[in-house]
């Protein structure tokens, strides 16, 4: 018998006299004491060594150990109806440690086809409201009510919205980004509750939690129907610049 197994019978052997005694636990070990010659160790219960430390949900009560897991279970996705038409689910990308997001409506025709988010022609006028603010597009996070487009673009039913909605809280709690931009009416209703006009949400923030604020636009797709609602937008964009401290590109 080797050393270490003859050690492993020991040790069950006294395990086995202490439990017959009575005795369920045992101290934790404590750190040995510090010499000149061992430097201060970090101590907490048990760490796991550095690249093994498991990934912490951001929100205790979510699923998926990180944005990654969350992604891979949304793109096999069938909580909805939506899931028998759509050709890919379009998760959301960005900078996942982003200041701000945006958060859209739902996938269009584009987006449906290449399973990314705002690339058909509202993506392409969205990319010029970014470029505005002095930022690039990769430095910011861009999401979806719903991942999956909806047949010919109709809006959101409720049970859709409900049902996407734990892969657009836990992008929020992973990202946090500082502010959530939403884009449109249905972006603004789900995440503030309420049917209240764009008019009246728009133009100020609206708490979301300790650390991130919600600011409301209109959607890109209405300001290229509208062109005279760009002012609006960009008086709101303004708005979420002088908070993040962002210099217009000229
Ligand atoms: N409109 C949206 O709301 N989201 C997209 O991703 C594209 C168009």
């Amino acid at each position: 018998m080797s050393p270490e197994t003859d050690n492993r019978r020991l040790v069950a052997e006294q395990l086995r006299i202490w439990s017959r005694c009575g005795l369920t636990h045992l101290p934790r070990p404590r750190p040995a004491p510090r010499t000149e010659e061992s430097p201060p160790v970090p101590v907490a219960d048990n760490p796991p060594p550095a690249d093994e430390t498991p990934a912490v949900p951001a929100s205790p009560s979510a699923p998926w150990a990180d944005l990654n897991a969350c992604r891979e279970d949304a793109l096999a996705c069938t909580r909805c109806a939506l899931a028998e038409t759509r050709q890919k689910v379009v998760f959301g990308d960005g900078d996942e440690a982003a200041e701000l997001m945006f958060v859209g409506e739902a996938p269009g025709a584009e987006e449906d086809r290449r399973g990314q988010p705002f690339v058909g022609r509202a993506g392409k006028l969205l990319d010029k409201m970014i470029d505005a603010m002095g930022l690039a597009r990769e430095r910011v996070y861009i999401a979806n009510v719903l991942k999956c487009r909806p047949p010919g673009n109709r809006d959101p039913l409720p049970d859709e919205v409900t049902a996407c909605r734990p892969f657009l809280d836990y992008q929020i709690d992973v990202i946090r980004p500082k502010i959530i931009c939403c884009l449109g009416r249905h972006a603004a209703m789900r995440m503030l509750d309420t049917d209240s006009s764009l008019k009246n949400l728009r133009g100020r923030f609206h708490d979301h939690n300790e650390r991130t604020r919600i600011a409301v636009t209109y959607h890109p797709a209405y300001c290229l129907r509208n062109p005279a609602a760009k002012r609006d937008v960009w008086e709101d964009l303004q708005l979420i610049m002088a908070e993040l401290g962002l210099q217009p590109r000229d």
